[in-house]
């Protein structure tokens, strides 16, 4: 009995010095007089995050919308963190001033075999140099050599719709994931990705392991390495799926050596990986490193991709007026240049638009995250960030926010015509993030997002099924903006005549 009332003791007093040693921590901000949200002792305002109710995009957006400050300061657990909503503010943090904000405030998992060497995660000066090796890879004098490439794949996409159709009904989620991944595997690695080609391919689902917030498991583990850093580390949590790691790094390293042995250049990563294996090797090189180069491409590209091409397909299918418009565009450009080439897409302007207004309405990564790496006075303002402090930037909350862009949740691509796009305030749209960690696949987005929807809409008339919901429920465990479901289905009905 003695023993059971020590312990409860104990606990009591442990859980009372934990709780005034919280409070006192969250007051850092009001210490510093900024305006925050109203931490609860232990959680700070990490609560809804962590128990899965809401997910670390829309509480940041939550947050951005609850303020007319410029920023201001919340905790995740214990730890202060700052989200920026002025312009100006984040231009200093995220371009001019980087050097204070090189590493991200996601946890850099040194204990994670494969997770450390991903480019998003890195520190600033490991970041660097492997960054300004991959980039010429992503210039758009490259991809412009990619585009029949691409064109080939996006076929690929509608002999697998013909092939898996039953009664019109197609899962968007599943055949835009297909083709997301066999568009990266082919224009960066060199390898024929047979996605397309094969309804139960392995990569198909290896691949899709790494993306998996069905799995609630999954979700956690990925979640925790942004909003509990620490507990992340301690708990050894991995950030990527092991066994679609292990299988990945098999892929990859095989192309390696296979592209040794050809002694072939097709200026694409495989071949920046030739590079890096053949001047770095030696006793201390980590052979892990090779495959998260590529790995970090496939995820942080097919997930992404594969939803923005779902997200517009959603949207045409409420909006018949936008989707007719948007295929009488193709046609007739079409018609001018008899192919699908850079130069055409460049002329579909109505495209363009199209793709942009889906990628403000559902920014798929709906945040930008950056770690303070040395104390900062921000210029004219009475803030000082120190050396630590996590900074987020609301990717989500400034494209919803109603002074950017009126009745935010109507879609609306007229937002981006000649006319009105020059009132759309600076920075307010920005869904590869800013600055100098921006976003590597931006021209390749635009050019596959834009291949697939052309060949989809010059092939099929699109309509809501009776399980396309009229409202899409957001997936509330996930850092990416993707339906709540793990499907979306759409009516897809053939069109009589098409544009080859
Ligand atoms: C709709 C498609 C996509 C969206 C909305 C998107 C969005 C983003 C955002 C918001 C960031 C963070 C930027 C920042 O912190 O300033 C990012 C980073 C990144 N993205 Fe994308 N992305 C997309 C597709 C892709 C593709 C296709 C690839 C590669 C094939 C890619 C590769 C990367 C990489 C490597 C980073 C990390 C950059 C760094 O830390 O230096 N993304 N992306």
């Amino acid at each position: 009995m003695d023993s059971i009332v020590t312990v409860l003791l104990c606990t009591s007093i442990v859980f009372i010095l934990c709780y005034i040693y919280s409070r006192q921590n969250l007051k850092y901000w009001k210490r510093r007089n900024v305006a925050y949200a109203e931490p609860v002792p232990l959680f700070g305002n990490a609560y809804p995050v962590l128990s899965q109710n809401q997910s670390l995009g829309k509480f940041l957006s939550h947050m951005h919308n609850s303020t007319k400050h410029s920023y201001m300061g919340f905790y995740l657990l214990e730890s202060p963190n700052l989200l920026i909503r002025d312009y100006n503010v984040l231009r200093n943090i995220l371009l001019k001033d980087f050097e204070y904000f090189t590493d991200r405030s996601v946890l850099h998992n040194t204990n994670d075999e494969y997770a450390r060497h991903l480019l998003f995660m890195l520190p600033g000066k490991e970041w660097k140099g492997l960054r300004k090796e991959v980039t010429p890879v992503f210039s758009l004098e490259k991809l412009k050599g990619k585009v029949s490439l691409i064109g080939e794949i996006a076929n690929n996409l509608v002999e697998y719709i013909d092939k898996v159709i039953v009664n019109d009904r197609i899962d968007c989620v599943e055949v835009s994931t297909r083709y997301g991944i066999d568009s990266i595997a082919s224009c960066f690695f060199g390898l024929s990705g047979d996605c397309l080609k094969q309804e139960n391919s392995e990569l198909y689902s290896m691949c899709t392991k790494f993306f998996d917030h069905t799995s609630t498991l999954r979700a956690v583990q990925m979640v925790s390495h942004f909003t509990i850093p620490s507990v992340a580390k301690l708990m050894h949590m991995k950030f990527l799926h092991p066994k679609a790691s292990e299988f990945v790094d098999k892929i990859v390293t095989d192309a390696i050596d296979k592209r040794i042995k050809e002694q072939s250049v097709r200026e694409d990563v495989i071949d920046v990986l030739v590079n890096i294996q053949q001047r770095e090797q030696g006793d201390a090189f980590d052979h892990k490193k090779l495959p998260v180069v590529a790995i970090q491409f496939v995820i942080g590209g097919y997930q992404a991709s594969a939803g923005a091409v779902t997200f517009l397909l959603y949207e045409l299918s409420k909006n018949q007026f936008i989707q007719t418009r948007l295929r009488e565009e193709i046609i007739s450009v079409h018609e001018k240049y008899q192919e699908f080439s850079s130069e055409s897409i460049k002329d579909m302007q109505y495209l363009d638009m199209v793709v942009k207004e889906t990628l403000r309405k559902y920014p798929l990564l709906p945040f930008m995250d950056r770690r303070c790496v040395k104390s900062y006075k921000v210029p004219d303002e009475n803030l000082i960030i120190e050396k630590g402090v996590g900074v987020f930037v609301s990717i989500y909350g400034l494209h919803h926010d109603p002074n950017n862009f009126p009745d935010p949740e109507n879609f609306d691509p007229e937002r981006f015509s000649i006319e009105n796009k020059a009132s759309i305030p600076p920075g307010a749209f920005m869904p590869f993030g800013y600055g100098m960690r921006n976003c590597m696949g931006t021209t390749f987005t635009y050019l596959s997002v834009k291949m697939a929807v052309i060949k989809i809409i010059t092939t099929y008339q699109i309509d809501k099924s009776s399980e396309t919901p009229d409202t899409l429920q957001l997936a509330d465990n996930w850092l990416f903006i993707a339906p709540k479901s793990p499907n979306l289905f759409l009516n897809f009905k053939k069109l009589i005549s098409r544009p080859t």
